[in-house]
């Protein structure tokens, strides 16, 4: 039994929503699992946890930069309890680009970090225009117009695959 510490960062809540089945699955397997938004707790004292899972997701291209600071300044740390990371994007829909090895922000983000978290995973976001701003709601029409997604201003589509997501927990918990 391993106490896991889940930290998400996230924008309109598809990320965090990851991080809670993660804990639930890990609960599941007999684990303790916390769970905190990074972005509020970037100085959290990692000390009462034997292993850290984070996950980001993409916005216009970046994870929001304090999680790569985070990464970098406990990299000690997060070595030595085994850290796991996971990015969510909208172009992980794409069987092509979702894996950590074919994945551009993730591979940009093992750059940017410049270590390689012991375990990786690339999941498939979640498209909610309606929930959108306007103009957020055009340039992601527009994206979508480009690499054939959809474009129907009503539409809202959940790619995650939530048997990957089972299968990255049940890892977290063997490793
Ligand atoms: C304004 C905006 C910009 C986005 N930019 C990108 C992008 O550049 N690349 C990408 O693959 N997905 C992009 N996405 C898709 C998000 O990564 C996806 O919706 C994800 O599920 C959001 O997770 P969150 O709710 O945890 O923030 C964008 C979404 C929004 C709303």
């Amino acid at each position: 039994m391993s106490r896991f510490l889940v930290l998400y960062s996230t924008v309109d809540g598809h990320t965090a929503h990851i991080c809670q089945r993660l804990q639930q699955f890990l609960e599941r397997d007999g684990h303790a699992a916390t769970l905190a938004d990074l972005g509020e707790n970037t100085g959290i004292d990692l000390a009462p946890f034997d292993r850290v899972a984070v996950g980001a997701s993409i916005r216009y291209g970046k994870h929001r930069p304090y999680v790569a600071q985070f990464m970098r300044e406990r990299r000690g740390t997060l070595e030595a309890k085994r850290c796991a990371f996971f990015s969510v994007n909208i172009v992980a829909r794409k069987p092509q680009k979702n894996t950590p090895q074919t994945n551009p922000y993730m591979k940009k983000f093992l750059k940017q970090i410049g270590w390689h978290p012991s375990q990786l995973a690339v999941f498939a976001g979640k498209l909610d225009y309606p929930r959108y701003t306007f103009w957020d709601r055009q340039i992601i029409r527009f994206i979508m117009l480009l690499t054939q997604g959809p474009t129907d201003p009503a539409a809202v589509v959940e790619y995650t695959d939530w048997q990957q997501v089972e299968a990255f927990a049940r890892a977290l918990g063997d490793a």
